[in-house]
């Protein structure tokens, strides 16, 4: 399994893709079009968004497990955009259990945030939120439901029953009706239905066969409903677990939990980031490390390192390594500040606090690393580094809690130091 350490886009759909080639199946287990995952294949730039990063491998069959959001617009369009690029999309497998992401959980999450004001959360405004709590609430509609016509407009009355009140009452706008619904996601049932499947059925055969299948997370680790810097995270399980229920696979079945980690920090939306710099050093990290949102196009708030947010990253996963990503990126300063505890209130704090309050006040204690200035983009091996530059690898190893095994030196796919194999 393959998830994000920090609070997203930390790489992971490069890492996805660079093992897609060595494994049979790759799966999204949470997470919808909010993500995105960019990929460089050669000369080639993908962005991918709901679609696992594995459809890219052509022996590799991609899976969207039963715990995403599905919105059936964007998964047709970025199927009919990778299939004018000439990528094979037949293998694709979608869950009959996955849950529809709607128009109105979109209008509702715009809505909604809009009404928030200064409070907002800063959401991808794709519907995910709206979508997760309508499955909570059990009045989500599911994939399956598009081949019941008489079933899928009774869940749109009893979901827009509540709705079209708050819409129309409290945010002053138009109700929506269920006709142009039930009529708009009946036009996409034939198109999907060639890869609608029993996906959990599946994954266990496939996984009793002994063939490889790698989880995909989406966002990441602080992004977390439960784990992360709640309100200010997602509606979903990035974290390992999330991978049981979003793809219906005991834990007892997944042998490696692989953390991707930035060299530094980034993160999109609002909520709090200790080591978030607002001086020079966060323009040159955002301009040097192209911290620029794939899906928003919002530019990424960037930061040092911060080895307690690592730690905590390898205890909620039980993560069993580390991916460390954009080590390039860091070449140049003299010095790399790391944070190695926070100091809240006066006081030294080596773990994640849980509470809110704490959090906000934290303020990173760093320690400086030497830095360095040759070209690393090169390096094919831990011995090519720069010496400061292994050292660098080798600290934040030890302060994160689990072995670094592979490095990215740039975007590409052979831009990678395979330290130890995942395979
Ligand atoms: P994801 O959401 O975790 O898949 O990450 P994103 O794709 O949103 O953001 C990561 C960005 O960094 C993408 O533009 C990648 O192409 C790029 N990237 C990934 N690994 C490396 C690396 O090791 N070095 C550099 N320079 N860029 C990288
Ligand atoms: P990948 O997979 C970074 C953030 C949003 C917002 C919060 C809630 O590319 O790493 P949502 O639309 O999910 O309800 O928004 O979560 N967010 C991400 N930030 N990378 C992502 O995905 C994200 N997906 C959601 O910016 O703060
Ligand atoms: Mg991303």
């Amino acid at each position: 399994m393959l998830l994000g350490a920090q609070w997203g886009d930390e790489g992971k759909g490069k890492a996805t893709d660079l093992l897609g080639g060595s494994v049979d199946y790759v799966v999204r287990y949470q997470g919808g079009n909010n993500a995105g995952h960019t990929v460089v294949v050669g000369d080639q730039k993908y962005a991918l968004h709901l679609l696992p990063s594995g459809i890219l491998s052509p022996t590799c069959v991609p899976v969207i497990g039963n715990g995403v959001v599905v919105d059936p617009s964007v998964l047709l369009s970025e199927l009919s955009g990778l299939n004018e690029r000439g990528v094979d999309t037949s293998k694709l497998l979608i869950s009959g259990n996955a849950h529809i992401i709607t128009p109105y959980n979109v209008t509702v999450d715009k809505v909604t945030e809009r009404f928030l004001g200064k409070r907002k959360i800063g959401t991808t405004g794709r519907g995910i939120g709206p979508t997760y709590a309508d499955k909570i609430n059990r009045v989500g509609i599911r994939v399956q439901d598009l081949y019941d016509e008489s079933i899928l407009t009774q869940k749109v009355e009893a979901a827009l029953d509540v709705k079209n009140q708050i819409l129309s009452k409290l945010y002053n706008r138009r109700a929506i009706g269920v006709d142009q619904v039930v009529e708009e996601l009946l036009g996409y049932a034939a198109q999907i239905e060639p890869y609608v499947a029993d996906t959990v059925l599946v994954l266990n055969q496939a996984l009793e066969d002994d063939k490889v299948v790698l989880f995909e997370g989406g966002q990441g680790t602080l992004l977390d409903i439960d784990h992360g810097t709640y309100p200010f995270v997602t509606s979903s399980n990035p974290t390992a677990g999330g991978a049981c229920t979003g793809a219906g696979v005991g834990p007892t079945k997944i042998s490696r939990v692989i953390g991707i980690l930035k060299a530094y920090t980034t993160r999109v939306g609002a909520g709090p980031f200790p080591t978030e710099l607002f001086d020079a050093d966060g323009e040159a990290l955002r301009r040097i490390g192209g911290e620029r949102g794939v899906t928003t196009g919002r530019d990424r708030r960037c930061g040092w390192f911060d080895a307690v947010i690592a730690r905590y990253a390898t205890r909620v996963n039980g993560l069993t390594d580390f991916f460390l990503t954009k080590l390039d990126v860091l070449t140049g300063w003299e010095q790399i500040p790391v944070c190695v505890a926070y100091e809240i209130d006066g006081k030294r704090v080596e773990e994640l606090p849980y509470s809110q309050t704490d959090f906000h006040h934290a303020k990173p204690v760093y320690e400086n690393l030497p830095g360095w200035s040759e070209d690393i983009t090169k390096a094919k091996s831990f011995a090519d580094l720069p010496k400061n530059a292994q050292n660098y690898v080798k600290a934040l190893e030890e302060m994160s809690g689990a072995p670094i095994s592979a490095i990215g030196v740039g975007p590409g796919r052979d831009e990678t130091i395979e330290i130890n194999s995942f395979l």
